[in-house]
């Protein structure tokens, strides 16, 4: 199904985070509202064990609690506000869980799910993300990505007709993953950051008949470069604005 989406596909980037709390169901809604191929989430495992979406290791930055989700159960932190950090206007948006993010808009479009358990070590996030997308039948609409390698290894292992975006750290930090990690691991795209891609990366990944897709570019001018070099995908944390720079849409 990747492939049959325009390029560059476009991921609204934490939903449209520009416009509504990050990884909230509003935030997801209005990305396809937009105009959006698929949206990106966070996910990772709260203290009893539940796929929840968030970014952060911590509720401190994005809600009005505080603490790590890896310490908080999930009744605890559906209590949390995760809107009005953003605006007034969304007062009240909950932490929704990835079962409640496919429920809404699995059917939408595709949804890049990061597996996020960086700070958790090995537990079973990978497993328990896979028994969802089965649940929910959406192996056709999902395409997995980390900065762990060994993440998508069990992706792999459970559902390997799912595609798998390696995510390469910024700058000299994420030159392993760029090149040797890339191109001798089972990936079908590359996902560095904006400042580290040039055409000649593009070419190498389609030489390998492998993707690339950039995050996270925002400016017309970024959207535009990117799409003139070839890149296969591109996150955003602004669809509106990326969709009107790609010529698509009304
Ligand atoms: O997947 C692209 C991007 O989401 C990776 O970085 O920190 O925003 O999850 P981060
Ligand atoms: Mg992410």
């Amino acid at each position: 199904m990747l492939n049959s989406f325009p390029r560059p596909i476009l991921f609204a980037h934490r939903g449209a985070c520009a416009h509504a709390p990050e990884n909230t169901l509003e935030s997801f809604q209005l990305a396809f509202e937009q105009g959006t191929d698929a949206v990106e989430l966070d996910a990772k495992l709260s203290a009893d064990g539940e796929v929840v979406v968030i970014h952060d290791a911590t509720v401190d930055r994005t809600t009005n609690g505080q603490g790590r989700v890896s310490n908080l159960k999930l009744a605890d932190l559906r209590q949390l506000d995760a809107g009005s950090f953003f605006s007034g206007k969304y007062r009240g948006a909950k932490i929704p869980t990835l079962d409640e993010v496919f429920e809404a808009v699995g059917k939408k479009g595709m949804i890049n799910v990061e597996l996020t358990n960086y700070y958790a070590g090995r537990d079973d996030l990978a497993e328990k993300v896979c028994a969802l997308v089965k649940k929910h039948r959406l192996q056709d609409r999902i395409i997995f990505s980390s900065f762990f390698g060994y993440n998508l290894k069990k992706t792999a292992q459970l559902l390997p007709e799912v595609p798998r975006g390696l995510l390469a750290l910024d700058g000299w930090k994420g030159t392993w993953a760029r090149s040797f990690g890339f191109m001798f691991g089972d990936y079908q795209a590359l996902h560095p950051y904006i400042r580290d891609v040039n055409p000649q990366q593009v070419q190498r990944a389609h030489r390998l008949k492998r993707r690339v897709h950039v995050w996270t570019a925002n400016a017309v001018e970024d959207i535009v470069r990117l799409r003139d070099w070839g890149v296969d995908g591109i996150f955003t944390d602004d669809p509106q604005t990326a969709v009107r720079a790609l010529g698509r849409g009304a």
